[in-house]
Parts: structure tokens; C-alpha cells; sequence
């Protein structure tokens, strides 16, 4: 998999690319990061980028042309590696919400070319010409889209074959379809007290039918008090067991 980052702040994929899963994987060749600044694409002296906006406004905007022609490079730069071209997908806040279903559709894929936006935009024929995808990381508005494009990254690297130990397994992980896309249980380790709490018994017994029991009914529990949308979509896609719903029952849910 590859991913290219068209960005004004090439060092702040550092940390995805050096650090953690995501830097493990990148040792390994499991992924490559490759970085297109636009103003290596300008032709003037101050190597300009943004534009005041027409109709006026406060801020600025970021001009067409310097981003076109990074996303120009980058997927040649695929194409030199023998790689179809691959979706161009702009961070936005107006954009579909990331998920883990787009990482996984991305992880299942040979990457895409991200858009970091700054200021107070870019330029719509830009957008309309190029880009092929709108990701949003939430309803908040961040300063660029360099942390949106690191989160995409991350989550979508440590789905690949390969990239995660066994003990970090992403089958166990909030969202997965092996938990029916129900939130995650809670984690204890060491000691069995802390300040006075106990670790719950089930996880103790060493039964793992009871210990599977508990952990299912503990997602469960947490998914109807805070996604009851996700409880909604589960049940609604057949994924709930008669036992499931059985517990439900007991909470009202
Ligand atoms: C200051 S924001 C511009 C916000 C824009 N004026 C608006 O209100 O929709 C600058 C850039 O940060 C990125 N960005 C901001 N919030 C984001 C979010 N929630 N998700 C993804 N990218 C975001 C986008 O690339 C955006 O072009």
C-alpha cells in the first residue's frame, strides 16, 4: 500500500511514518509514505500557495494550480511503480465522516492520494477537477488537514495483514464486523486490586466460555448506553444472537 500526502507540512508524518504499529509497518514494507509539497510546484519567488478569495472574506485560499500539479507527480510517481491511479481524497470538514468501513475499504486497496487543506479553503475547481472523495475526522474544524490524514493513515495501516502482533489483534477492536461493530469491552492487567477496585471475577476464573460471555455482554452494555445507533445496526443486519438480545432485555435496551 501506498499513500501520498499533498501537504504544506511534510515533517508531521513523522510520527506515522517512524513511531508505533504504523511505523513498525513501515519498516517492513508493509506501506510507503511519499510527501508532495505544493510549493514545489509554484513558479514564483516567494513560492506562493494561497490567494485572497474572491467575493472577499477574511482569510485565504489555496490556489488550483500548485495542487494540481502535486497531485500530478504523486500519481506519477505511483504510475512509475506500476500502480493504477489511486482516489484523491481531500480532508474536509464538509466531507463524509471517516470510519472504520473506509479503512477497511482502504486497507483492502493499494492506498490514495491525500489533500491536507489550510487556510480558509481550496480553491472548488481544484476540488471539482481532482478530487474524487470528501473525508471528514468530525463536526470540528482543525487548523489543516494533516491530522485528519494521519488518523486515515493509521487507521487504515494497522488493518493490513501483517501490521499488528497477534496480541494486538484489530478482530477484537470497537467497530470490527468479528464484534458485530459493537464498541470494545473494558481491559484490566496487573495488579488484581487497584486503589480498592477489583478486577471483574469473570476475567479471573480462567473459563474462557464465561470469560467470552462476559466480554460480549460488557460490549453490549456499552454500545446500548453510548451508540445506541450501533446496537440499531447490528440488530437490523442480523448480527445479534437470541442470547444477545436476551441480555439486552435485562438492561431495557
Ligand atoms: C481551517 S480549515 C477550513 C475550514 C473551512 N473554512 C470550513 O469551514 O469548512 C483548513 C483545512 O483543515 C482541514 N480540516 C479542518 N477540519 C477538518 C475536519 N474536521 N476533517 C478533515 N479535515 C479538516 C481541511 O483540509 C481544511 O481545508
Amino acid at each position: 500500500m501506498r499513500f501520498d500526502v499533498v501537504t504544506l507540512f511534510p515533517d508531521m508524518f513523522g510520527t506515522v511514518r517512524d513511531l508505533g504499529v504504523t511505523g513498525r509497518a513501515h519498516a517492513q514494507g508493509l506501506w510507503a509514505l511519499h510527501a508532495w509539497n505544493p510549493r514545489d510546484y509554484t513558479h514564483d519567488v516567494h513560492r506562493t500557495v494561497d490567494d485572497r478569495p474572491y467575493g472577499g472574506g477574511p482569510g485565504m485560499v489555496m490556489m488550483a494550480a500548485p495542487l494540481e500539479a502535486a497531485v500530478d507527480a504523486a500519481q506519477a510517481g505511483r504510475a512509475g511503480q506500476g500502480l493504477a491511479p489511486a482516489p484523491v481524497v481531500l480532508m474536509s470538514p464538509t466531507g463524509r465522516r471517516y470510519d472504520q468501513q473506509y479503512a477497511q475499504s482502504l486497507a483492502a486497496g493499494s492506498g490514495a492520494v491525500l489533500i491536507c487543506g489550510r487556510y480558509e479553503g481550496i480553491d472548488q475547481r481544484f476540488i471539482d477537477r481532482c478530487v474524487t472523495d470528501e473525508i471528514s475526522l468530525g463536526d470540528f474544524v482543525l487548523s489543516g488537514g494533516e491530522i485528519a490524514a494521519l488518523a486515515i493513515i493509521d487507521a487504515a495501516v494497522r488493518l493490513l495483514p501483517g501490521a499488528l502482533n497477534d496480541g494486538e489483534s484489530a478482530l477484537q477492536d470497537s467497530f470490527h464486523d468479528t464484534l458485530s461493530g459493537l464498541l470494545d469491552s473494558p481491559h484490566y492487567t496487573r495488579p488484581e486490586v487497584h486503589a480498592g477496585q477489583a478486577v471483574p471475577a469473570e476475567l479471573l476464573s480462567g473459563h474462557h466460555a464465561n470469560i467470552a460471555r462476559w466480554r460480549r455482554q460488557q460490549s453490549l452494555r456499552l454500545t446500548a448506553e453510548r451508540r445506541p445507533d450501533l446496537l440499531e445496526r447490528a440488530r437490523a443486519n442480523g448480527w445479534l444472537t437470541p442470547a444477545d438480545e436476551r441480555y439486552l432485555a435485562t438492561l431495557g435496551a
